[in-house]
C-alpha cells in the first residue's frame, strides 16, 4: 500500500521577518522567498516591502501574514469589508479593481499560454459591473461556538477550519449582506442554535430567499422567532430538514417563484434557491448578450448549447435562430430548463439529459447531427470529455465560457492545435469582484480547410 507522506511542520520563528514582495500567486497571496523556500504571504501584494509573520513552515514552502506594510503598492487600497483580514470569501479587497482585472486577465493569458500553448488574436475588454453587493448566490455557515457564546453566520475564514466572526457582507446583496448580525442574533435566541447548519441563499429580481438547513426539528417558539426576522427583512424564509429539494415555506406561506429576467431577450427564468445560477446578475445579463453577439446567431442556424443548466444561454440564443439543442447534466434542472421554455412560449429549443463526462453519450442521436455554432458553458472541470466529439460537427464558431482559466486553457490546447480552431477572442468578465475567482469567455472559429 502506497504510504501517504506527512507534511511536516516546523516550529514558526516568532519574530515578523521584513521581505519584498516578488509576485502574487493565482489565489491572491504575496510570494517572496526566503532560504530557498517559496513563502506565501497573505495581505501582501506584488512589489511590497512588508514585515510578515510565519503561519505554517514545511521543508519547502511556508506560508506567512503581512503584519506592517513598509512600502505599499500603488495598487493597494483600504478594504471597505471590516472582516476582510480574517475572511476567506474575498482574498482581493486590498487591491484597487484596475489592479484586480489585470491580474485576473494576466492570469488567463498566462494559462493560456503555459496549459494550452494558445496565443489569442485579440483581447476583449474586460467585462465589468458593480464591485460590491453583487452576488445573489451564497451559502453561509451557521455556527454556535461556545466560547464566544455567540452564533456565527457567515463564510470561512482564511485558514478554513472555522466561521468568520462578522457583522456583515459586502458582497451579498445589501438587503442579507447588511444583516448578517441580525440574523445570527435571532439563531442566538433560537433553541435549536446548536443544529442550524447552513443557509442558502438566492435572490431573484424581485424577492430574496434563506433557506435555514436544519438538523433536529425546530419548535413554535423558534419558528415565530424566524417568522417575525423573515417579515421585518422582508426576506423570504424556507426550512430545509431533508434533501435541498424538500422545502417548507415559513414566511410567506406561498411564495412566488424565484426568476431573473434578461431583458435584451424577452426572456425570464424561474429556479429554486438550490439550483445553478450565475451569482452576479449584472455580468450575467452583459455575458449572454456578449456570448450571443460573438456566435453571430442567423435565423438559419442550429446551435448546440452544451452543460445548459436552466436555459440561461439557451432561451436567449433560440430567439435569434432555427434551432437549439441544449445538453445538461441535471435531470431537475433539464424539467426546469422544459418549463422555462414553455413559459417564454420558446419551441425551437430541445433539452436533454446526458452526462457529458460519460462514454455514453457518443450513442446519443443529439451528437450525430450537425450543429454550425456551440457555446460550451461547462463547470471547473472543462469540457475536455466531449472534445473530440465536436470534431465532425466542423461548427464554424465555438464560445466557450469558463470559470476556472487552467481547464479553459487545457481546452483551448486541444481546440487549437487539434481540432483546427483558432482563439480569436477572449476576455476575463467581473463575475466575482474582489475574490480570485477568474470568469472568462473564448471565442474559436474553424480555420476552412481543416
Ligand atoms: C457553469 S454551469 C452553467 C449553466 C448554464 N449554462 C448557465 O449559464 O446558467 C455548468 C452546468 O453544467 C452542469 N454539469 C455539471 N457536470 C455535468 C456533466 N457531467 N454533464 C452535463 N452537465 C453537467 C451543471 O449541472 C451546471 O448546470
Amino acid at each position: 500500500m502506497a504510504k501517504h507522506k506527512k507534511r511536516r511542520h516546523q516550529r514558526l520563528p516568532a519574530e515578523p521577518v521584513e521581505v519584498q514582495i516578488t509576485g502574487l500567486s493565482t489565489e491572491g497571496r504575496g510570494i517572496t522567498h526566503i532560504d530557498g523556500r517559496t513563502v506565501f504571504v497573505d495581505l501582501a501584494l506584488q512589489g511590497e516591502r512588508v514585515k510578515c509573520k510565519y503561519t505554517a513552515r514545511t521543508a519547502k514552502y511556508a506560508e506567512a501574514v503581512a503584519v506592517e506594510i513598509l512600502q505599499a503598492s500603488p495598487d493597494r487600497v483600504e478594504p471597505a469589508c471590516a472582516a476582510f483580514a480574517r475572511c476567506g470569501g474575498c482574498r482581493l479587497q486590498h487591491m484597487s479593481s484596475t489592479a484586480q482585472l489585470s491580474l485576473k486577465q494576466k492570469m488567463l493569458f498566462d494559462q493560456l499560454e503555459h496549459i494550452g500553448q494558445v496565443k489569442p488574436q485579440h483581447t476583449l475588454e474586460p467585462l465589468t459591473g458593480p464591485t460590491f453587493a453583487y452576488r445573489y448566490k451564497a451559502r453561509l455557515g451557521v455556527r454556535y461556538v461556545e466560547k464566544k457564546d455567540k452564533v456565527l453566520v457567515g463564510f470561512r475564514e482564511r485558514g478554513g477550519r472555522y466561521l468568520t466572526d462578522m457583522d456583515a457582507c459586502d458582497v451579498l446583496h445589501e438587503k442579507v449582506g447588511k444583516n448578517i448580525r441580525a440574523i445570527s442574533d435571532c439563531l442566538y435566541r433560537c433553541h435549536a442554535r446548536r443544529s442550524i447548519a447552513q443557509i442558502e441563499v438566492a435572490m431573484g429580481d424581485e424577492q430574496a430567499v434563506m433557506v435555514f438547513r436544519h438538523l433536529e426539528p425546530l419548535d413554535s417558539h423558534d419558528r415565530k422567532l424566524l417568522t417575525d426576522l423573515s417579515q421585518s427583512l422582508a426576506i423570504t424564509f424556507y426550512l430545509q430538514a431533508g434533501k435541498p429539494t424538500e422545502l417548507e415555506a415559513l414566511w410567506p406561506k406561498e411564495p412566488p417563484a424565484l426568476f431573473y429576467s434578461l431583458p435584451d431577450h424577452d426572456v425570464k427564468i424561474t429556479f429554486q434557491p438550490a439550483d445553478f445560477t450565475q451569482v452576479n446578475p449584472v455580468i450575467n445579463r452583459k455575458m449572454v448578450t456578449l456570448a450571443l453577439h460573438y456566435l453571430q446567431l442567423k435565423a438559419e442556424d442550429k446551435v448546440l448549447d452544451l452543460f445548459s443548466g436552466l436555459g440561461n444561454f439557451s432561451l436567449s440564443m433560440a430567439r435569434q435562430c432555427a434551432s437549439v439543442t441544449a445538453v445538461e447534466g441535471s435531470l431537475e434542472m433539464v424539467k426546469k430548463a422544459r418549463d422555462n421554455a414553455r413559459l417564454n412560449n420558446i419551441e425551437n429549443v430541445e433539452f436533454i439529459f446526458a452526462d457529458l463526462y460519460n462514454e455514453a453519450i457518443k450513442q446519443m442521436p443529439w451528437i450525430k447531427r450537425q450543429y454550425n455554432k456551440i457555446l460550451l458553458d461547462p463547470p471547473r472541470s472543462g469540457a475536455t470529455a466531449i472534445l473530440p466529439l465536436l470534431k465532425k460537427m466542423r461548427a464554424e464558431i465555438i464560445v466557450y465560457v469558463s470559470c476556472h482559466p487552467a481547464t479553459l486553457a487545457r481546452d483551448a490546447g486541444v481546440l487549437v492545435n487539434e481540432l483546427g480552431y483558432t482563439l480569436k477572442q477572449t476576455g476575463i468578465m467581473d463575475m466575482f469582484p474582489h475574490t480570485a475567482h477568474v470568469e472568462s469567455i473564448a471565442i474559436f472559429c474553424r480555420i476552412n480547410n481543416r
